[in-house]
Formats: C-alpha cells, structure tokens, sequence
C-alpha cells in the first residue's frame, strides 16, 4: 500500500505534494519520491527512510514546475531504497510513472524488455511499466493531432496496461506532454480531486481535502487524462467515458481513518483487499512461484525433514493454524514454538530443518533472537512478514511478504489475515514440492483461496448484529472461546484480541478440553464464544456447547449459512459456506468485530491500548 499524489495547475506543485504525501504517510513510509515536468525535462528527487528525507533534500536542490507526481512507498518488490522509490522512469529518464499495487507477471516483461535492449536501475515491479510504456511509444506513430503528444502518451499507456496483470493506480508524466498527467486504476484505489484552474490525484482522499472536496474515484479499468483546466475519463478500451464528481463531507482524520472512528476498524476492512493483494502473483505459473516471490526453492521445502515455526502473540496463532494445513497438504512434521520459549529451549532444530518465522513488523525482538538461533543451528528461514527491509527479514534465508500495508491498530487484524493467506501460499507449495498434491489439486485449493476475499466481506456485513451482541455482553468481565481443529487456533486469537483491546480476562480453549477443567468456570457470568462452522469436527463442537450450556452459560456461536441452528443457542453467527481448511480466514471477522465494539463501548482506547506496544523491540 503505497501513497500517491498527482498535481496538475497554476500553483508550485512540489510544496504542495509533500503535504499531500504527509497526509498519505500512514500509506507507507519507507521512501519517498517526486517529479516535475519542467522545460521539457523530467527532474526527480527520490530518497530512502521518512519523508523529511525528501523534503530536506528538496531544500537543498529544489524542483519547480506546476505538474508533478509524489509517492510514498511501502515496500512490496525490493528493498527500501533510493533507486527503488518512486517515480521510476524509462530509459531516456523523459518518462516517469508512480504506482500502488503489485504488477503480478512484471517478471516476464522485464524479461521481454531487457532483450529488447531495456535498462533497468531497480528491483521493482514498477519500473516496468515505465519502460513498456516507453516501448509502446516507439511504435506509435504520432498522430495528426493538434495537441501531439498528449494523445501518444495516453494511447502508449493504454496499450501498455493491456499487456499488464495485476493490481496498480498509477500515474505518468512525460517531458514531451509537457501539462498532462496521465491515470489508470485497476484494483488499488485512485482518486481525483477537481480544483479551480487546477486538479489533483492521489490514493487517497486526506492527500487533496485542503484545496478541494469535490472528487471523482475511478472504477477499476478506468483512466484519466488529467490537465490544470479539465480531467477527461476513458475506459481501457479508449473509451470516453462520463463520471459524476461527489462532494467529501468528511474531515481529514476522518478521511485518514476512511470515515471509520478507529484505525481498527479501518484496517478490519481492509482484510478483503489485505488477503487478495497478499495472494496476487504467487500461483500464476504455479511452477517454482516461491522461487520466484520469496527466493525459495522447491527442493528446500522437499528436502525438509521437518517445519519449526517460530513467532509472537497474533503471529504464533497464525502459525498454529499453519501447523494444521502443512500436516494436512504436505505431510511434514510441524513444530509450533513461541520465540520466547524457543530461544531457551533444548530445541532438537537442525540443519535439515526448514524455520518458518512469522511477523507483522520484522523488529520483534523474541522472534528476531529465533531467527539467529535457527541460523546458528544451520537451519534454513523462511520469514512471513509485512515489512521489507525489517531486522527479521534481512536475517531470514527467504522472505514471503504479506501485502497489507502498514497496521497501524496495535491489535493486529489486517496482518494476521494476510499471514494467514501467506501460510496458505506456503502449505500449497510445499505440499507441490514434496508431491503430496497434484497440480489439478493445487488448482482447487487456488479456486478456493481465491474465494476467500469475498467470503471476509461476507462475513464483515454481520457488524450491525455483532454490535447487539457486544451491547449485551460487554460489560462481563470473563469470556471463554472454545474452537476445534483449524479454529482452535481461532479460538486462541479471538481471546487475545478481545483481552488486549477491552482488558477483560478471556481464554482460547480447544472445546476438547473443556472438561479437563475449564467448565468448573463456567456460570451465566461466562459467555462462550463457540466457533461451530461447517467442518469434521463441528458435531464435537455442539456437544461442547450442549455442555457448558447445560451449567448456565450464554453461548455466542459462530455457524455456517444455510446449516440448521443451534438447538437453545442465544447468538448465532451465520458465516458464508468455506472450505473447512481456510475457515480461520473467514471465522477470524466476527471474533475481531466483537472484541472492537466491546472494547468501544468500554471506552478503550482501542487503537492504542494500554499496556501495549506495536512492535515489540525488547525482550
Ligand atoms: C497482536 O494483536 C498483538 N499486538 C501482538 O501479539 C503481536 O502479534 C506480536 O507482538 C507479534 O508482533 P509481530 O507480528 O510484529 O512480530
């Protein structure tokens, strides 16, 4: 998730970019760029780290001109650096583009354009599009038409897009169109904001809310052609197209927050695009497609003798669910530690081992500490993590990135869906190498995968319902969740998020164990939360629930769509119907929907609980 910012006007567009990307820095943050057209030259300015960076260095060697672009970036295809922040230009350094998303076959058209003699300065993705719309240009020829090139550079990006997969907003600049900018949106979002005499892009809303509040949003498939005194519209097949500008009522931490009061919130919605961005590029060719995205080859995962996986808090369930699924696909012995425990530990880990560590932030000091241990053993890592260039990921062997952008909530919700789809990625593939699933089986499991987005915003619509419940409960000061198979995990990480944001005292439970103890807790005092959706074990878990039911409790169960209910169950949680393996992707929404709304009517600071820090640096 990457901030983008666009300007096309009378006024100075440097100074007023940089406010537009301060007010996209919780877009990303680990560099940042700029570039004008001006006197029929590009002049860029790019630097690594925060975004003072580039305004100090814009202090020192200033640009003018009254069209510019601005990108702040969060890495998702090469480290943070100078030579891969945006904007990245073409060959002749006269073309320049910005983007957001994930350019998904970029491999295979870098490859296309270095034998056509292309060269390249950066390890990203986007610095293709850059040089394809470079080579479209070349076999265009100019067109009869007043205005030249603005057409060009509007027809050379069109085509250049047909040729790309994937999700992008992006934007040109071209020194030979010297007052346009050229836009395109396909499944990362892209707004304009319409001025008087100037105009405006950006990712989003809070970049331009200070000069205008009248904006368009382009669909998906959408371009524009934006100028200093019109935004004309156009579909990717060149054709013109008619947008109905809105009027933004929000304020500007409204607008940072998407209208939502919390980033919580805000990032429980993300979830969808947070798995679907975190899925995009790893199955398309299936064949070596970790090698590809994480450096990791196939015989690694063959020759594993067994999988150790190490991590923290939301992370470590994560990787409890993850034991599930490659012990299911892939039939390899897994060890699930929490890197606390793991760094003291007499671990049996050897070099035949495989290490996968998981982590939203890459600084976790317990995890990092792991991590150096299985290097000393001689073992092999595989980081799952959602920020590049983070201390984790520069000590792990191989890196597979979530792509969900920075979560700036301390309960993590966002990053653990998409450490979820990451470890689904993982499971698929190793289960590939060590041949115990077949490409036509991959396949399915893909289709599956691929349905997942939908079904998380499926279950988000339950938010009205789960806020009844929350009025009811959340004034309780127990709760006990219980879940089974690959929802145990769920159960555990439902607890965490509820006692972290709301500080009551509430424990994740297999339902099993119920009566090895825990049910001498139970009393009317005591809701259980029960993950009872479809699965081959769901049968266990009514009985589990007929249990605690039968000494008082009131019971909040989750169940699947179209399945009878629940005999004498208070609350039931209809979810969409999902493959059993992949339901902790889909059973997690309601879980953090209701920890947020019990923590909001408790007056939490639910964003910043007490206690708490986002990235836990020491031990
Ligand atoms: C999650 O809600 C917690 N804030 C915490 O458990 C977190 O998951 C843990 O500290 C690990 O952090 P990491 O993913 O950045 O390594």
């Amino acid at each position: 998730m990457c901030g983008i910012v666009g300007y096309a006007g009378n006024r100075q567009a440097p100074s007023l970019l940089l406010e537009g990307l301060k007010r996209l820095e919780y877009r990303g943050y680990d560099s940042a760029g700029m570039a004008v057209a001006v006197n029929g030259q590009i002049e860029r300015r790019r630097a690594e780290g925060k975004l003072a960076n580039l305004e100090s260095l814009i202090q020192k060697d200033p640009i003018k001109g009254v069209v510019a672009l601005g990108h702040t970036r969060w890495a998702t295809h090469g480290k943070p650096s100078e030579e891969n922040a945006h904007p990245h230009a073409d060959c002749s350094r006269s073309l320049v583009v910005i983007h957001n998303g994930i350019i998904e076959n970029y491999v295979e058209l870098k490859d296309a354009l270095l034998a056509k003699g292309h060269r390249f300065e950066s390890e990203t993705d986007t610095e293709v599009v850059a040089h394809l719309i470079e080579e479209k240009l070349k076999n265009l020829r100019p067109q009869p038409m007043p205005d030249l090139n603005e057409p060009l550079l509007f027809e050379a990006t069109r085509l250049a897009l047909g040729d790309v997969r994937g999700a992008y907003a992006l934007a040109v600049l071209w020194s030979k169109a010297p007052g346009v900018i050229i836009a395109a949106k396909t499944a990362s979002p892209l707004i304009i904001g319409l001025g008087q005499g100037e105009n405006f892009l950006a990712s989003d809303i809070p970049a331009f809310l200070a000069h205008t509040r009248k904006a368009v949003f382009l669909e998906d498939g959408e371009m524009a052609v934006l100028k200093a005194d019109r935004c004309t519209y156009f579909n990717l097949a060149g054709k013109r197209l008619e947008k109905t500008p809105v009027q933004i009522q929000w304020d500007r931490t409204m607008a940072e927050k998407a209208g939502h009061r919390h980033f919580m919130l805000k990032e429980i919605y993300e979830q969808p695009s947070a798995c679907e961005d975190t899925l995009r590029g790893r199955f398309f060719p299936l064949k070596d497609a970790l090698e590809r995205e994480a450096g990791l080859p196939a015989y690694v995962m063959k020759d594993a003798r067994s999988i150790y996986m190490v991590a923290c808090g939301t992370a470590y369930h994560a990787c409890l669910v993850g034991k599930y699924w490659l012990e299911r696909l892939a039939g390899i012995p897994v060890h699930v530690e929490t890197a606390s425990e793991f760094r003291y530990r007499e671990t049996m880990l050897g070099k035949e081992d495989l290490v996968v560590t998981v982590s939203q932030s890459g600084e976790t000091a317990d995890t990092l500490a792991a991590v150096r241990l299985a290097k000393e053993r001689g073992a092999k890592v595989l980081a799952i993590c959602n920020t590049v260039g983070s201390a984790i990921t520069r000590a792990a062997d191989f890196n597979l990135y979530t792509h969900c952008g920075p979560e700036f909530g301390v309960a993590s919700t966002k990053a653990f869906i998409g450490q979820l789809a990451a470890m689904a990625v993982f499971s698929l593939h190793c289960a590939l190498a060590r041949g115990k699933m077949s490409e036509p089986q991959a396949r399915e499991l893909v289709d599956e995968l691929l349905k997942v987005p939908g079904q998380i915003r499926a279950a988000l619509k339950l938010e009205p319902k789960i806020k009844e419940i929350a009025r009811r409960y959340f004034k309780k000061e127990h709760f006990l969740f219980i879940g089974r198979y690959v929802n145990f995990p769920v159960a555990l990480e439902g607890a965490l998020k509820l006692k972290e944001i709301s500080y009551i005292h509430a424990e994740g439970y297999a339902a099993g164990e119920l009566k090895h103890g825990p049910i001498a807790l139970i009393d009317p005092d005591m809701p259980v939360v029960a993950i009872a959706t479809r699965s081959r074990v769901a049968e266990k878990t009514v009985s589990s629930i007929q249990e605690v039911k039968a000494r008082g409790a009131e019971v909040i169960a989750l169940v699947t769509e179209g399945d009878p209910k629940l005999k004498g169950v208070e609350h039931q949680l209809a979810l969409p119907a999902a493959t059993e393996l992949l339901s902790p992707l889909i059973n997690t929404i309601p879980l953090q929907l209701l920890a947020y709304h019990i923590a909001d009517l408790r007056g939490c600071d639910v964003d910043q609980p007490r206690n708490l820090a986002k990235s836990v640096t020491v031990e």
